[in-house]
């Protein structure tokens, strides 16, 4: 096809969710030019960050991307590596939770239980899926209810380590949100970290969502940096492009027992400690992509303080629709906006029942999507069906969160009547 191939492009294009201000699905970063110059390059250099010996600049430019996001976050001295996303973090995170407490990289678990690991009812499915493919086994994941803004509660963290333990059980880790995939809510982390300390466990932290907010509003994060390992997402709230996740930990060694097994032919040739230095001993993955390059370039051009400000207009546009939502006589909040995350929905007849109301706002949200003038994304909040709004973009401006509440009143009608409401 030769140049002809190019044509199909235009479709892809087209048919491609559109990267604008009006975007607020999922956790989804709105990427930006100067990060994706630095993607275009690493794809062009071709490095292989394995180990310092096959890429010199490009290892030495993601450990300081790692060590510049720790610092950014408020956890200085961590240390760790970038990973395709949050679920891939999480997943490291455990495994070296479960390798410090019931090492089974040798042995492997036959015949035993790999421990409880403890996480809130609102944790990501990421890490149920973490724990299943750990072989620690999801009914071996407790989930610890939550108080009414969605945060774990300590003391039920507390009674259930106790109550397991009473079992004979061996309780291994816990898993605490700084910012919740569906409301934001950043688990009390300083106290979690006390109960963690006081039980023997490994304090993971799924940050993926929000602890990159950590640079604005570093008052929310009270206690961070006290998790054994931290999760978090650039390609989410430092609006990088897909993909870049990171995982941050404190103790190089629990990462180095977890993930060394080197084969001969990739021994290292130095004991020089940057020279020697090998990403594979510290991550699952050995051929990696040159991730840290857009980060770097990005952070560079535009500075720690731009990547500031644009999340506290996220946090800011996120405190505005909320407020527009209340103002409205049609539309009911449905959590608390602790970060960017608004969850809502379209009131009815107070004699409308539950299950009306999930249908109607589910119609509603198709219906939305398929004007495609604002994009929502969805939630479910105590059984309630929830139009779900996420601000992690940096395009985002008062105009378009105002349109949010103008498209949901303006849809609503037509919507009513096609289903005879
Ligand atoms: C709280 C939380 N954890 C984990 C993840 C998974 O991250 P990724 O999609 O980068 O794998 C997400 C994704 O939205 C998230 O919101």
């Amino acid at each position: 096809m030769g140049d002809q191939a190019f044509a199909a492009l235009t479709d892809v294009i087209a048919a491609s969710r559109t990267q604008n201000g009006s975007f607020f699905g999922y956790v989804q970063g709105s990427g930006e030019p100067i990060a994706a110059l630095g993607d275009l390059l690493a794809s062009i250099l071709n490095q292989n960050i394995t180990a310092w010996r096959s890429s010199p600049a490009g290892v030495t430019i993601e450990r300081t991307v790692v060590r510049w996001l720790s610092e950014a976050v408020g956890c200085r001295g961590f240390v760790g590596t970038l990973t395709s996303g949050g679920s891939a973090a999480n997943l490291m995170g455990l495994a070296m939770a479960r390798e410090k407490k019931t090492p089974a990289n040798e042995n492997g678990l036959y015949n035993r239980s790999a421990g409880i690991i403890y996480a809130s009812e609102q944790v990501h499915m990421a890490v149920p899926k973490a724990v299943a493919m750990l072989g620690i086994g999801r009914e071996n994941l407790h989930y610890v209810p939550c108080d009414d803004s969605y945060r774990m509660v300590p003391s039920l963290l507390e009674r259930a380590i106790r109550e397991d333990e009473a079992q004979g059980r061996e309780p291994i880790a816990v898993v605490a949100s700084a910012g919740t995939v569906n409301t934001g809510s950043i688990d009390p982390l300083r106290e979690i970290a006390a109960i963690a300390r006081s039980h023997d466990l490994w304090m993971h932290v799924d940050g993926a969502y929000g602890a990159l907010a950590a640079i604005a509003a570093p008052e929310k994060f009270d206690g961070l940096a006290l998790a054994d390992s931290l999760s978090l997402d650039p390609h989410k709230w430092l609006y990088q492009p897909l993909d870049c996740g990171c995982l941050l930990y404190r103790d190089v060694g629990s990462a180095q027992s977890t993930f060394t097994y080197t084969g001969n032919y990739a021994k290292q040739l130095s004991s020089d400690p940057v020279e020697g230095f090998a990403f594979f001993e510290e991550s699952i993955e050995l051929s990696r992509r040159f991730r840290a390059l857009k980060v770097w370039l990005s952070m560079r051009y535009h500075g720690l303080h731009s990547f500031r400000a644009a999340i506290q207009q996220d946090l800011d546009h996120a405190e505005r629709l909320a407020r527009a939502i209340e103002d409205s006589a049609s539309l009911e909040l449905l959590g608390p906006v602790e970060l960017s995350a608004v969850c809502f929905r379209h009131l009815l007849d107070e004699d409308a029942s539950e299950e009306t109301r999930n249908r109607f706002n589910l119609a509603l949200l198709k219906r939305i999507v398929a004007r495609g003038r604002v994009y929502l994304s969805n939630a479910e909040l105590k059984g309630k069906f929830c139009l779900r709004a996420c601000i992690v973009n940096h395009l985002t401006t008062e105009a378009d969160v105002d349109a949010v509440v103008r498209e949901v009143l303006d849809v609503a009608p037509d919507v009513a009547s096609e289903l005879a409401m």
